[in-house]
């Protein structure tokens, strides 16, 4: 036998004797994301855009290749914890890449702590998460809801509004996102003057929008995302209210969901932290490679599972690959700067983005930047003790 097989064979065997990972050995990541039900294609986003950068790191990161494991969560908080162990307990996963929905990422965020198991958020913007919640191996490469609620209430007050009427889902991404823009919209001299909620993922929104029409607002704000979000800007368009009381949204309103929303949408503005024509190189050649990988335009939660390999090549490169060194990986993470696609962001010490809110408004199949509403928001990660 070749002596340096036979060598690399007994580093194997003594690692494993050792109970210890050989470097030959994958690192373990799983996937708690909806593959069904109204948030089903931001889940298929965001597992895109981890393997493409992994694809182009040659299907490695920190040197080592990448197993995968999945578990569809269905947006469904009943059965999150039970979905986030079978991941950690029977996948024994090294790291949790997850989730979109933020009453199920809660409980994965649980999971993650009580087993001290590396997570990643995707998407989920919950703000306990990255506060009462927060922890030495809990990250984010997405928003806290605070963030882009908050981002459109200067830019409304600015419009010279002064009466809103929100209307959400009644969970914790809807009542936060509207809370962020209630902060934002009333310390620049607004009011909101009703919260209209349905249960998710319900999309029966005649009467709330007989009672917006009887309420006569300046202007509504929504949150709304995936199937729900097209169902709800149709709606509202063909209600005809568009023309008096102009809507707006945080952007998951209009992201992804183009296509199938068309007319409708048209002009609509919305903050994210992501925008179509950015024109940088870096956003430009990730729009290519995801554009020549998968056959679609890549969207935000495209851009957040990107950025979540990326993080994880920050963290393993510095530890030469060795995951088990879990405070050295994790260090190396939190002091990350990202070279996102959506421009470069660092994390709090909470572990949230630190990033550019974007005004973006609705041309076509585009969700174009019309300026940076908030520069570097970070978010207040009120409760957080790291
Ligand atoms: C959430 O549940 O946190 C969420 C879901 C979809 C889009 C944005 C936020």
């Amino acid at each position: 036998m070749h002596h340096a097989l036979t060598r690399a064979l007994a580093a194997g065997m003594l690692a494993l004797a050792a109970g210890g990972a050989s470097a030959a050995d994958k690192i373990k990541v799983g996937f708690m994301l909806p593959y069904s039900g109204t948030y089903a294609a931001l889940g298929a986003a965001i597992e895109n855009g981890f393997k493409l950068y992994v694809a182009e790191q040659g299907g490695k990161l920190g040197g080592r290749e990448i197993e995968y494991f999945k578990v569809d969560d269905e947006s469904n908080p009943a059965k999150a914890s039970e979905n986030a162990n079978r991941l950690i307990k029977r996948d024994q996963v090294d790291v949790l890449i997850g989730t979109v929905h933020s009453g199920v990422a809660m409980a994965l965020a649980k999971a993650a702590k009580g087993s001290d198991t590396t997570l990643i958020v995707t998407n989920a913007g919950a703000d306990a998460i990255t506060g009462p919640m927060c922890g030495p191996g809990i990250f984010r490469t997405s928003f806290s809801n605070w963030q882009p609620g908050y981002a459109m209430g200067p830019v409304a007050a600015a419009k010279g509004h002064k009466t809103a009427v929100t209307i959400t889902w009644k969970y914790a991404a809807g009542e936060e996102q509207i809370g962020g823009f209630r902060e934002g919209f009333e310390k620049a001299g607004g009011k909101v003057v009703k919260e209209l909620t349905l249960p998710f993922p319900n999309v029966e929104f005649q009467s709330l929008l007989t009672e917006i029409a009887a309420l006569k607002p300046d202007m509504v704000f929504a949150f709304f995302a995936g199937g729900g979000a097209v169902k709800f800007v149709q709606d509202y368009h063909a209600s005809g209210l568009q023309k008096s009381i102009p809507l707006y949204g945080t952007g998951f309103l209009t992201d992804g969901t183009l296509p199938a929303q068309g007319e409708a949408a048209q002009g609509l503005l919305t903050t994210l932290h992501y925008a179509d024509g950015l024109d940088t190189p870096r956003d430009n050649a990730f729009r290519a490679d995801y554009r020549k990988a998968y056959n679609m335009q890549p969207d935000v939660y495209a851009v957040q599972g990107y950025d979540a390999a990326q993080l994880m090549q920050v963290g393993l490169q510095a530890v030469q690959g060795d995951i088990a060194n879990k405070t050295a990986f994790r260090d190396a993470m939190r002091g990350a700067t990202i070279d996102s696609p959506r421009g470069k962001f660092t994390l709090s010490p909470s572990g949230n983005p630190v990033q550019d809110l974007y005004l973006r408004q609705v041309a076509g199949q585009e969700n174009k930047v019309v300026d940076v509403a908030v520069r570097q928001l970070a978010d207040p990660a009120r409760g957080c003790k790291l």
